[in-house]
């Protein structure tokens, strides 16, 4: 997506400047505005933030806020999106970067899919029910194909429960799951599906390079898309942290490759991984496969408990679009809030994301489907 340059005067400020005025801005501007913080942004936007949580949890507060007329979105884009899908017409979400996407977001064509699904409804029929899932790691576009399709979304904190909730209403329906592989992979498989009954769909193959008589025996079809924050984790990382320490916990996102997540003690979102290494034993020692602000922000904090946590991988395993939000964005976002707020009809918002109305009545559908599952099996085992 195109930015519109940084003001020459928000690229040269220094750090203390920056911190200065955003507080400034924050009390001006006062309850109409929210700031949203992923737990990969950098500290240094953290701390601004009212609320920090997963994808799951910034969706939910998202949809929470019926005060807020301006929701700053630090995190990516399709998290930006979902924010505005899920919130009123009258509040208004803002990226400070629109160039912080998602690699793997982006590898999941609306056009490609439209293609896939004509071609799986041909080679799948009666009560093997095909429906849509889709991670919230995707386009609005995607959203709204699923909610037209009885499918939804989910989130790496849910993405079972949504499983689960789908096989209960039709015990042979079968799943397309877009557009993480590993995230589909590693669920279905600790929920007992075996590797036989998934296959995987390659956009760029004919008939997504799966044999045209196999699809019987399949219960779920993953879309070939992956993180490339969280495909640099390998099995050898953690054999040489447990050569290095026996005693060593390893922890990791279900983005990670199967054989990753096969090979750890825990697999878990990023808020899961988070609760898990808060109750830890004191003493004890962790290696984490997430990307490294989350890890380095929870080994400062672990620190003091005398727990010890550091990342599965030697070099640093950053979302360099989350890493595009800083300072300078913030402050600028802030300000231009300020003076539009002052004088609307002279200072437009600057990267105000808005989905289209079309899309976003069915992509609502979708993520509101996750949510309600979310919420009924929250009631049954708390989180
Ligand atoms: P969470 O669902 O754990 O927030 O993960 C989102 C994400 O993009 C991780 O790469
Ligand atoms: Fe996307 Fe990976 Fe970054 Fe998450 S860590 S936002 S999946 S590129």
């Amino acid at each position: 997506m195109y930015q519109i340059p940084l003001p020459e005067k928000y690229e040269t400020m220094d750090s203390d400047a920056a911190i200065r005025q955003i507080r400034t801005r924050k009390e001006q501007i006062g309850s109409t505005l929210v700031i949203l913080g992923h737990h990969y942004q950098r500290d240094e936007i953290i701390q601004f933030a009212d609320f920090t949580g997963d994808s799951l949890k910034l969706s939910q507060i998202a949809a929470q806020q019926k005060e807020a007329e301006y929701i700053v979105f630090c995190g990516v884009h399709f998290m930006a999106e979902s924010a505005d899908i899920l919130t009123s017409a009258k509040q208004k979400v803002i990226l400070p970067d629109l160039t912080a996407g998602c690699s793997m977001a982006d590898m999941a064509e609306i056009d490609q899919v439209e293609e896939c699904w004509h071609y799986l409804e041909k080679q799948i029929s009666g009560p093997n029910q095909l429906i849509p899932v889709t991670y919230v790691n995707s386009s609005a576009a995607i959203k709204a194909f699923c909610g037209r399709r009885s499918g939804m979304c989910c989130t790496s904190s849910n993405c079972r429960a949504i499983f689960e909730a789908v096989w209960q209403a039709n015990p042979q329906a079968k799943i397309l799951f877009l557009p993480d592989e590993h995230l589909g992979r590693n669920t279905a498989y600790r929920m007992g599906i075996p590797l036989e009954q998934m296959a995987l769909w390659d956009p760029f193959e004919p008939g997504g390079g799966i044999p045209a008589g196999s699809f019987s025996r399949k219960r779920v079809i993953l879309w070939k898309g992956y993180c490339s924050v969280h495909q640099e984790f390998t099995v050898e990382q953690i054999q040489k942290a447990r050569a290095a320490e026996p005693q060593v916990k390893v922890i990791v996102h279900p983005e990670c490759c199967f054989e990753v997540a096969q090979a750890a003690d825990f697999v878990g979102s990023t808020d899961t991984i988070i609760k898990t290494i808060r109750a830890a034993e004191p003493g004890s020692s962790w290696v984490v496969g997430t990307e490294i602000n989350l890890v380095n922000r929870l080994a400062g904090e672990m620190a003091a408990k005398n727990v010890k946590v550091r990342s599965l991988s030697g070099t640093a395993c950053l979302c360099e679009t989350m890493y595009r939000i800083n300072l300078p964005h913030l402050c600028w976002v802030l300000d231009q809030i300020a003076e539009h707020i002052e004088n609307p009809a002279q200072v437009p918002l600057v990267n105000r994301i808005v989905v289209e109305e079309t899309i976003k009545k069915d992509a609502r559908l979708a993520l509101q489907r996750m949510l309600d599952i979310t919420a009924a099996a929250q009631a049954v085992k708390p989180a």
